[in-house]
C-alpha cells in the first residue's frame, strides 16, 4: 500500500506575508524561563514518586522475589511486581497499519509485569512507589530478585538461518524487484558488492521519559505523559485498563525532545497508571537516563548487502540492497532499503529485507527509521562505485538522476536535486578532479571530503483541527498534536495567521490534549502538512458559514458577491480582487446569539495507489581532519542543500536539519548502545558511555533550503524534520575514506579502525 495525499493546488503559494518568515518560537520565552510545563512538573495533590528495577538477566524467568526489605523503608507505599500488579492487558500493537488509524499506541504486546517470564535485559520487574523519588530509588536497590537465565539470542549474524520475511517494512512492501539484478550485476563492466552494518541506538531525548498518573474517584485516568501521541496513549491505555474514550485523558503541553521514542507508548507509562491504582494516590514516574536506554527501544542493528553494477562511463544497471535488522515477537523492521527503490535510474533493482528475532528490547522507532542505516549504506556504495570507476561521486550521481521514479514508473510531484547537487558544490567548493585519497596532509591533519544524498518521503497521515473564531478577531486552532521541540507550534501558528487572514498575536495554536480534535500524525515529518491541511479545510469551511451570512444580509457588500471571490483576510471576509470591501469579523459575528464561531476541519483522506513519488531530497558536503598519529576524526565543514518543497518558517525548519545532521555525525563517529554478547547485558545506558555529539564536536552546520513549493501539497511542503539525518553519516564516512583510504563499513567511526 502507498498511500498519496489528495489536494488541490494552493492558492497560499503566493501570499507569504506570514507563511516563509522566520518567525521566533512562540514557545521560546515559556521554555527559557522555565514556564513550560513538562510531562513531571504538574502539580497533583498528594503526588507519590516511583523508581524502577530492571532485570539484569536477558531471557529467563523470575524464581524469587524479596521485597520485604524495600516495604520496610519507612515512606515506602508499595512495590510492585507480577505478583500483586493489577491486571493489564496488552494493549495494540504500534505498527498495525490501516488506513482509519495509521499507528496504534503501544510499542509492544508483550505481558506489562504480568509474569515471571523475562524476555529482554532492562526489563521492568519491580516499580516502587515512595513519598519521595529518592526514598523510592534507595528502596529500589533493596529489591532482590532471583532468576533462572536462559541463552538469549542477541545478535543478527548469529541467528541469520532463522531470519523470516516480514509482513511489510513500516508501510511498504518488504521485497521489491524490477528486472534482474542479481543476473545483470555479473554482466556489469565495473561494480561493488559489500556489507555494511550499523550498531543498536538508544534513545536519549533531552528530556527522559516521564509520566504522571492519577486516578478520580469516578475511576477516570489522567496522565500527564511525555509522548508525541497523545491519542495513541489514550488508546493504549484504554485496552490496558479496560476503559472507555471518556475515562481516559492524555495531556502533553511540552516534549523535551523525542526523535521517535515517544512515539508509541512503552510499558512505563501504563506501570505508572497500575502503581497509581494499586497505591491510591496519583504517581509520578520520570525515568532514570538508565530506565530510558532499558526500557524504551531505540534503532535496530542492521547488517546490509549493496551491490552496484554500472557501464563503464557509469550508468547503474544493477542496484541491489538487501539485510537483516532485529525484532523481538513484535515485528517493526526498519525500511532501509526503500532508498535504493526511488533514488537512482537503473533498469534493475532488487530491494528486500529480512528480520531476526532476539531477545532484546523492542526496537522501534529513531528519526529517519529505515532511510537513516540504508542511506550509510546505499551512499558509502554509491562513493565506492565512483572510486571503482574513476569518476567524481557527485558526477555519478547526477549521471543516474532518474526522471520517474525508478520502481513505481510515477512522475515526481517534484523533484530538485540536480539543483542541490548544484547549489551544494557551489557553496562548498567541491573539487570535481580531488587529489587521491590518503594524500591531502595539512599539519597533523589528513584532509579528505565527501558527499551523500538524501531523501525521505512523504507520508499523508490524518489530522482534523476545531478554529474558534472570536468578535474580536482572535482565531485559536484545537488539536491534539504536540510540540516535541521542532517548532510546530510557531509554524501552525503562521499558518493559521495566513489562513484565516488575522495578525500574528491574534493566531493561536493550542495542542497536547486527548480532549481536542483527533490527530494521529505522530511522526513521519508529516505534521506540517497534515495539520496544515485540516487547519485549511477549518478556514475553507469558516469562509463558507461567514459567506452565507453575508449573502443573508442584503446590507453586506458582499451580498452579491461569489463564493469564489471572497476570502478570509485583514480580519474579516472581503473581495480577493478589492480588499476594502468587505465584513469584518466583529461585523459579521454581531447579531449572532454566541459568543464564538467555531467550524471542524480535517486533512483529506489520503488516496491508495500512487498518483506521484512525494519526497524530500537533498544533498549534504563534508570535510574531515583525521589526526595522522591519533587518528581522532574531525568534522571541519558541513554544507547541505536541501529540496524541501515551500519552507513555512526558515529558521525552525533549518534548526530541524542541523538536529539531523548531528544526530547522523554522531551514529557516524560515536553512537553505539553496547550489548554483551554472552549476556545482552546493556553495558552503556548513560550518557557517559553512550556518547552523543556536544558542540566541541561539531562545526558549523551550514544548510541551505531551495524553497521550490511542491505543488500537490498543501502548502507546498515537503518532510523536514527527519531528512538531515539520512546521508549524513555516509557524507562523513565518504571524507573518511578520501582523507585516509580506508573505508569503514561498520559504524561508528572509531579511532581503532582507521589505523
Ligand atoms: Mo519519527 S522517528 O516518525 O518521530
Amino acid at each position: 500500500m502507498k498511500l498519496t495525499p489528495d489536494l488541490q493546488p494552493d492558492p497560499l503559494l503566493h501570499a507569504d506575508k506570514f507563511v516563509s518568515q522566520p518567525y521566533p518560537r512562540v514557545d521560546g520565552r515559556l521554555k527559557v524561563t522555565g514556564s513550560a510545563r513538562y510531562s513531571a512538573e504538574f502539580p497533583v495533590d498528594g503526588l507519590t514518586y516511583a523508581a524502577l528495577v530492571h532485570s539484569p538477566i536477558a531471557k529467563g524467568k523470575i524464581t524469587a522475589l524479596d521485597t520485604a526489605a524495600a516495604e520496610a523503608v519507612p515512606g515506602v507505599l508499595a512495590v510492585m511486581t507480577y505478583l500483586n500488579a493489577p491486571r493489564l492487558q496488552t494493549p495494540s500493537y504500534a505498527y498495525v497499519v490501516s488506513m482509519a488509524n495509521p499507528l496504534a499506541g503501544s510499542t509492544t504486546t508483550l505481558p506489562i509485569m504480568q509474569s515471571a517470564a523475562i524476555t529482554w535485559n532492562g526489563q521492568p520487574v519491580a516499580v516502587v512507589v515512595a513519598e519521595t523519588l529518592a526514598l523510592a530509588q534507595y528502596a529500589a536497590s533493596l529489591v532482590h530478585v532471583r532468576y533462572e537465565v536462559e541463552t538469549p539470542r542477541l545478535t543478527l549474524a548469529h541467528h541469520q538461518d532463522q531470519a523470516f520475511k516480514p509482513d511489510h517494512v513500516v508501510l511498504l512492501p518488504a521485497d521489491v524487484t524490477k528486472g534482474d539484478a542479481e543476473a545483470a550485476l555479473p554482466l556489469a563492466p565495473v561494480r561493488v558488492d559489500n556489507l555494511y552494518t550499523t550498531p543498536y541506538l538508544n534513545h536519549n531525548a533531552m528530556e527522559p521519559h516521564a509520566t504522571t498518573a492519577k486516578w478520580d474517584a469516578a475511576g477516570r485516568l489522567t496522565v500527564y505523559d511525555s509522548t508525541q501521541y497523545p491519542v495513541g496513549v489514550q488508546e493504549a491505555l484504554m485496552e490496558v485498563f479496560d476503559l472507555k474514550t471518556s475515562e481516559v485523558r492524555v495531556i502533553t503541553e511540552f516534549v523535551g525532545g523525542a526523535f521517535g521514542g515517544k512515539v508509541a507508548m512503552w510499558q512505563n507509562t501504563p506501570l505508572a497508571a497500575a502503581a497509581a491504582r494499586l497505591v491510591g494516590r496519583p504517581v509520578q514516574l520520570s525515568l532514570a537516563r538508565a530506565s530510558v536506554n532499558y526500557l524504551v527501544g531505540g534503532r535496530t542493528t542492521t547488517e546490509q548487502r549493496v551491490a552496484l553494477g554500472a557501464t563503464a562511463d557509469g550508468q547503474l544497471t544493477a542496484v541491489i540492497h538487501s539485510g537483516y535488522s532485529m525484532c523481538t515477537p513484535d515485528v517493526y523492521a526498519e525500511q532501509f532499503s526503500v532508498m535504493a527503490r526511488h533514488q537512482y535510474a537503473a533498469p534493475n533493482i532488487h530491494s528486500f529485507q529480512r528480520v531476526v528475532e532476539l531477545d532484546r528490547v523492542q526496537n522501534s522507532f529513531m528519526r529517519a527509521p529505515g532511510e537513516t542505516p540504508g542511506s550509510f549504506a546505499l551512499e558509502s556504495a554509491m562513493d565506492e562505485l565512483a572510486y571503482a570507476l574513476k569518476m567524481d561521486p557527485l558526477a555519478l550521481r547526477r549521471r543516474n538522476e532518474p526522471v520517474r521514479d525508478p520502481t513505481e514508473d510515477t512522475p515526481f510531484s517534484s523533484r530538485h536535486l540536480l539543483e542541490c547537487y548544484d547549489q551544494g558544490a557551489r557553496f562548498f567548493g567541491w573539487d570535481p578532479a580531488r587529489p587521491a585519497p590518503g594524500t591531502t596532509q595539512r599539519g597533523e591533519w589528513l584532509v579528505g571530503t565527501g558527499v551523500a544524498g538524501c531523501y525521505y518521503p512523504v507520508q499523508p497521515l490524518p489530522a482534523t483541527v476545531r478554529a474558534r473564531l472570536t468578535p474580536a478577531g482572535d482565531v485559536t486552532v484545537f488539536t491534539s498534536s504536540v510540540e516535541m521541540g521542532v517548532g510546530a507550534a510557531t509554524i501552525q501558528t503562521q499558518h493559521i495567521a495566513e489562513r484565516f487572514g488575522v495578525a500574528f498575536e491574534r493566531a493561536h495554536y493550542v495542542q497536547g490534549d486527548t480532549d481536542l480534535p483527533q490527530w494521529r500524525a505522530m511522526g513521519g515529518s508529516a505534521a506540517t502538512a497534515s495539520v496544515g491541511a485540516a487547519i485549511r479545510a477549518a478556514a475553507d469551511k469558516l469562509t463558507d458559514e461567514l459567506f452565507k451570512l453575508a449573502q443573508a444580509d442584503k446590507d453586506s457588500p458582499l451580498h452579491k458577491a461569489e463564493r469564489g471571490a471572497v476570502a478570509l483576510r485583514t480580519g474579516g471576509l472581503y473581495l480577493t480582487s478589492d480588499p476594502t470591501t468587505g465584513v469584518a469579523y466583529a461585523d459579521l459575528l454581531a447579531g449572532q446569539d454566541k459568543p464564538f464561531f467555531e467550524v471542524e476541519g480535517s486533512s483529506p483522506p489520503p488516496t491508495e495507489g500512487a498518483k506521484y513519488s512525494m519526497s524530500s531530497y537533498g544533498v549534504h558536503f563534508c570535510e574531515v581532519g583525521v589526526h595522522a598519529d591519533t587518528r581522532e576524526v574531525r568534522v571541519r565543514r558541513f554544507v547541505t542543500v536541501m529540496d524541501c518543497g515551500r519552507i513555512v518558517n526558515p529558521k525552525t525548519a533549518r534548526s530541524q536539519i542541523q538536529g539531523g545532521i548531528v544526530m547522523g555525525l554522531g551514529m557516524a563517529l560515536m553512537e553505539e548502545s553496547a550489548y554483551d554478547e554472552r549476556t545482552g547485558r546493556l553495558m552503556n545506558p548513560d550518557l557517559g558511555e553512550y556518547h552523543v555529539p556536544v558542540q566541541a564536536d561539531l562545526p558549523a552546520l551550514d544548510v541551505h533550503f531551495l524553497n521550490l513549493p511542491d505543488p500537490h501539497m498543501t502548502l507546498g511542503v515537503k518532510p523536514v524534520g527527519e531528512i538531515g539525518i539520512v546521508g549524513s553519516a555516509a557524507a562523513l564516512a565518504n571524507a573518511v575514506y578520501h582523507a585516509t583510504g580506508i573505508r569503514v563499513r561498520d559504524l561508528p567511526i572509531t579511532a581503532d579502525k582507521l589505523l
